[in-house]
């Protein structure tokens, strides 16, 4: 299966399925046998779980850089790090960067590639479910302490290849954090596909064939909203749905101590609420989605850990706040977002409300 991605300079596509290594050598042999270097940027979890199939598979020379799992590698070290590989292996304009793995070293080879150079191509080869979102649509970044994805680029692959055999040694807290962004997707296009995760009962119940479905659900509404809004001056704010409240979250837990999918499950209850107010949403889906996150298991307890203080003064950081005014991502019905500007205040009694339920819960 293949989905085009149109965006204002490039056009590429998202090749999608299982066992489709093989494939993308074949139809990518010019490219790689003019290449002078093809280097493999991977984390060594990846690497180790995956080295045999991606050399089984993988049909021309390479040299591989590891960096650290997850979150750690997006930093100024890493960034650093690899810049060096890159210059002591002799790399050039002409040469290719494979990213495979999770978003974090999607972002991370993403931002090299814009960078190296002045800019080479790149490839995101994505390993977990979250990356169905991050490895499409060219946002790159690195984190800096004083803020996540603070310093990026946006920079799209010349391909995605997401095959999914990769998919197979998730841990079931890497399937939850992903599941998260697809729910997500379909709650801001719709609403039918919204409804089928209410009736979901665990993490372990999803069949493969169905999240495969999912998947390409998600990353086409991801490609369209990117074709609209590349530089996210428009539409693409409404990928942001959940990203408000998670994102501060996620910053008071700490980086690497939630899952960043996690963080978006939790901000998309208080979201929906503030949708109910604002929107024409149903009243009580706030509360179906935070009686699915529990069936899920998604901690919610990381609320009870952060005061309001500490999410707000993350909220005010915001890239997305403008002059102190909070911009969520809203929706008026089930898959139809807007932007809107709500005050602290009100935000406030959402977070109240939601500490209310997880107490109840408890
Ligand atoms: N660029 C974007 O548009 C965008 C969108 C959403 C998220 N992100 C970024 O993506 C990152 C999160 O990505 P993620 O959730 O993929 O996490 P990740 O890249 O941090 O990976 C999570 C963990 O899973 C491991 N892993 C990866 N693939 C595996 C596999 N197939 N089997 C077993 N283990 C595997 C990794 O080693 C890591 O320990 C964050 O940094 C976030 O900011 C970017
Ligand atoms: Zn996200």
């Amino acid at each position: 299966m293949i989905i085009p991605v149109r965006t204002k300079d490039s056009t590429y596509e998202v090749h999608l399925g299982e066992n489709i290594l093989q494939s993308f050598c074949e139809r990518n042999t010019e490219e790689f046998d003019k290449a002078d270097q093809i280097v493999v940027i991977t984390d060594e979890n990846v690497w180790g779980l995956h080295q045999h199939y991606f050399d089984k598979n993988f049909a021309f020379d390479y040299k591989i850089h590891l960096v650290p799992n997850g979150e750690s590698c997006k930093t100024f070290d890493s960034y650093f790090d690899v810049q060096t590989f890159l210059l002591q292996e002799n790399c050039s304009r002409n040469s290719i960067l494979l990213a495979l793995g999770g978003g974090a070293v999607g972002d991370l080879t993403g931002f090299v590639a814009s960078t190296f150079m002045r800019g080479i191509p790149f490839i995101q080869i994505p390993t977990t479910i979250l990356a169905h979102d991050s490895a499409v649509g060219g946002k790159t970044a690195i984190n800096h302490p004083n803020g996540k994805n603070m310093i990026g680029a946006f920079y799209q692959p010349k391909e995605v290849l997401y095959d999914f055999h990769f998919l197979q040694t998730l841990p079931k807290s890497e399937v939850r954090s992903g599941l998260a962004e697809v729910i997500k997707h379909a709650l801001i296009s719709d609403v039918k596909w919204s409804n089928e995760f209410l009736q979901l009962e665990s993490i372990d119940a999803i069949q493969k064939e169905e999240l495969l479905i999912w998947l390409e659900k998600g990353i086409r509404v991801k490609a369209n909203i990117v074709e609209l809004d590349e530089k996210e001056k428009s539409y693409r704010k409404y990928l942001n749905f959940g990203h408000t409240y998670g994102h501060a979250i996620e910053a008071s837990i700490g980086y690497g101590k939630i899952t960043h999918g996690e963080a978006v499950m939790i901000g998309m209850i208080p979201a929906l609420m503030l949708s109910e107010i604002h929107g024409e949403v149903k009243s009580g889906y706030a509360h179906d989605i935070f009686q699915l996150a529990n069936k899920l298991e998604y901690n919610l307890q990381h609320v009870l850990n952060c005061t309001f203080e500490q999410l707000a003064t993350f909220m005010l950081k915001d890239k997305k706040t403008t002059n102190g005014e909070l911009h969520f991502a809203l929706l008026k019905h089930i898959g139809d977002p807007f932007i809107q500007v709500v005050s602290m205040d009100e935000v406030k009694k959402c977070d109240d409300q939601l500490r209310k339920w997880i107490k109840e819960e408890i």
